[in-house]
């Protein structure tokens, strides 16, 4: 599957370099990037902006630049790619259709990942109609985190909004029961570690077993406790099921206007 070119290393195609050295899948040479301005990645070893006929070479593209961009990225190497390259896109809303197409019809799978690819607990959405694409997919993504497959390609929007922008959701929480810890009267040094701690902690728990999110709810909350008064706020009418199932509908509805 290689040499590998990936175009775009930025927040993302960064962080995934990040979780391929700590996992060591690739020697550093077998990595090409094409990239005007690349970010802050250890790229050492790899072959940075390599002229367009050494591109042929290149087995697996992976498409790393902002949706916005994406055609030009495309347009500026496509001729230079060997019919046998396989595509792997993880740029957000790009159908796989539109990608086939500037690409001269070669095989695609989208992902959509996360940045904790970075210390191999990503996880990553692919979408692929072609087993060898799907392979390639598998054989990038497997080592930096857990993939999930997505059969009906309509179904990545909602595995952006999901998983692509979920740890936004999870930061955003972090940073609302700081404040409330703060309004509490705890100092902001206290109200942070408390937060930031805890919530770790609990995910970390959360991962370390097979118990379900509501189970290990349930072995926390005594009944009439204090645990009991905040859930009663936090999953009452308008609370955090409704709020989540609004925002996750906005980001799909978003994910399809991008697309
Ligand atoms: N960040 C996330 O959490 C996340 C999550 C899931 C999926 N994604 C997807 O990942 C993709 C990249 O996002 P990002 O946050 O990593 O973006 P980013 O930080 O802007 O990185 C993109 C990189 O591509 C470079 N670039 C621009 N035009 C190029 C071209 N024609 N050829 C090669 N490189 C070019 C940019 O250089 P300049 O800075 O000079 O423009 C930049 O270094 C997006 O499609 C996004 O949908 C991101």
């Amino acid at each position: 599957m290689t040499p590998l070119l990936i175009l775009g290393v930025g927040r993302m195609g960064g962080a995934m370099i990040e979780g391929w050295r700590r996992a060591g899948t690739f020697v550093p040479s077998e990595i090409f990037i094409r990239d005007p301005n690349p970010g802050e990645a250890d790229i050492h070893g790899m072959r940075l902006n390599p002229p367009d006929g050494e591109l042929g070479a290149c087995r697996t593209v992976l498409l790393a630049v902002k949706p916005q961009v994406w055609r030009e990225a495309a347009a500026q190497v496509s001729p230079h790619l060997s019919p046998d390259a396989v595509i792997v896109s993880i740029a957000a809303g790009v159908a796989s259709a539109d990608i086939a197409a500037a690409f001269g019809g070669l095989r695609v799978a989208r992902v959509m990942p996360t940045t904790a690819v970075a210390i191999n607990q990503g996880t990553a959405s692919v979408c692929a109609a072609d087993p060898q694409a799907r392979a390639r997919a598998h054989a990038l993504f497997d080592p930096l985190g857990r993939v999930v497959e997505i059969a009906d390609e309509d179904l990545m929007h909602a595995a952006t909004a999901v998983s692509g922008s979920g740890p936004a959701y999870l930061y955003a929480f972090t940073e609302a029961l700081e404040a409330a810890a703060v309004a509490q009267g705890l100092g902001p040094d206290a109200a942070a570690t408390l937060a930031r701690s805890t919530l770790t902690g609990a995910a970390a728990l959360m991962a370390s077993g097979d118990t379900p999110p509501a189970d290990l709810r349930r072995q926390v909350t005594s009944p009439g406790g204090t645990t009991q008064a905040a859930l009663e706020v936090l999953l009452g009418q308008g609370g955090l099921e409704a709020l989540l199932d609004k925002a996750v509908a906005a980001a799909v509805a978003r994910s399809r206007e991008l697309g």
